[in-house]
C-alpha cells in the first residue's frame, strides 16, 4: 500500500513539474464548479494515474486538479469515490493519502446531503461540526499503516474547530446563511426509509450522506486538519420527505455552489 501511495506521488509530481499544493479540496455530488474559480495549472484524468480508482458515478467527472483558488495553491478532486459503488475503504481513501504525501496540509471537502434539523431548507450549507460513521467499515482497519498515523487516533476534534469559526466570520462578513451540525454517514446507495431517518436524527445527526467520512477518517489518521461542508440537497424530516431522485439532488446543489465555493474560497484565503 505504503509503495503504491509513493508511486502514485511520484507519478503526479512528474506530471505536474513538482507542483506543490498546500490545501486539498474533495468536491461532492453536483459540487463540480469550484473548478471554474480555479487557476488551473495542471489537471489530470484519474484514468491516467498509476494505481487511482475510477469514478462510476456519471454526475462525478474524475480529474484532479491543480492550481490556484484564491491565491492559493490547490489539489482538486473533482469526482471522489464511494463505498457503495464497490471499491474497498483503502480505494476510497487513496487520493487522501497521496495528498497527504504531496504535501497538502489541510483538508477540505464539501458533499450533497439530506437534512434532518427541521430548521434546514434545500440548498442550505452546514459546516459540520462532527460526524457519526454508520459505513459498515472504515479505511483503518487491518494492519495499522505506521508511516502514516498512529493505531488508535484521537477523534475528539475530526473537524477542526478553529476553521469551524473562521467559516462562520466568513459567512457572517458574506452574508452566507450558514448552519453547523453533525453529519452520519451511511453505505447508500438507496436513499433512507423515513424510519431510518427517524432513527439517524434520534442518535444525534442534522445531516446524511453517503461520504465524506472515510475521507476524514484517514485525513485525521495522517494528522491533517479538516473543514467539511453540506450542501442540503432535500429534506429528512417527518411530513417534509418527498420522493427524491438524483434530477432534485444536483439542482439543489447547483444553487447553492455559489455559496459554497465563495465559503471555501474565502476559508482558504485566511489560512496560515
Ligand atoms: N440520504 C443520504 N444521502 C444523501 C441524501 C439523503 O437524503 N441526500 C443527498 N445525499
Amino acid at each position: 500500500m505504503i509503495q503504491n501511495l509513493q508511486e502514485t506521488a511520484e507519478y503526479i509530481r512528474r506530471k505536474t513539474n513538482e507542483y506543490q499544493p498546500d490545501f486539498g479540496i474533495v468536491l461532492g455530488t453536483g459540487l463540480g464548479a469550484l473548478v471554474h474559480d480555479i487557476e488551473v495549472a495542471f489537471s489530470l484524468d484519474y484514468s491516467d494515474i498509476p494505481h487511482f480508482p475510477v469514478s462510476t458515478v456519471e454526475s462525478h467527472s474524475g480529474k484532479l486538479i491543480f492550481g490556484e483558488l484564491g491565491g492559493r495553491k490547490v489539489v482538486v478532486m473533482q469526482g471522489r469515490f464511494h463505498y457503495y459503488e464497490g471499491y474497498t475503504m483503502e480505494q476510497v481513501v487513496f487520493p487522501i493519502r497521496v495528498m497527504k504525501l504531496l504535501g497538502v496540509q489541510k483538508l477540505f471537502v464539501s458533499n450533497a446531503a439530506g437534512g434532518m434539523d427541521p430548521d434546514f431548507n434545500t440548498s442550505d450549507l452546514m459546516v459540520i461540526t462532527d460526524h457519526i460513521n454508520l459505513q459498515p467499515t472504515n479505511p483503518l482497519i487491518g494492519k495499522n499503516l505506521d508511516e502514516l498515523g498512529p493505531r488508535f487516533p484521537d477523534m475528539s476534534e475530526p473537524y477542526s474547530e478553529h476553521m469551524v469559526q473562521q467559516a462562520l466570520d466568513v459567512s457572517i462578513q458574506h452574508g452566507l446563511n450558514v448552519r453547523t451540525g453533525v453529519y452520519a454517514s451511511v453505505p447508500g446507495p438507496m436513499l433512507e426509509t423515513k424510519a431510518e431517518y427517524h432513527y439517524i436524527r434520534t442518535i444525534g445527526a442534522d445531516a446524511v450522506g453517503m461520504s465524506t467520512v472515510p475521507e476524514v477518517i484517514a485525513a485525521v489518521h495522517m494528522g491533517m486538519p479538516v473543514f467539511a461542508v453540506s450542501v442540503i440537497t432535500d429534506l429528512c424530516v417527518p411530513g417534509k420527505i418527498k420522493k427524491v431522485v438524483l434530477l432534485d439532488i444536483l439542482e439543489a446543489a447547483a444553487k447553492a455552489e455559489p455559496n459554497m465555493t465563495l465559503l471555501i474560497k474565502e476559508l482558504i484565503k485566511r489560512q496560515d
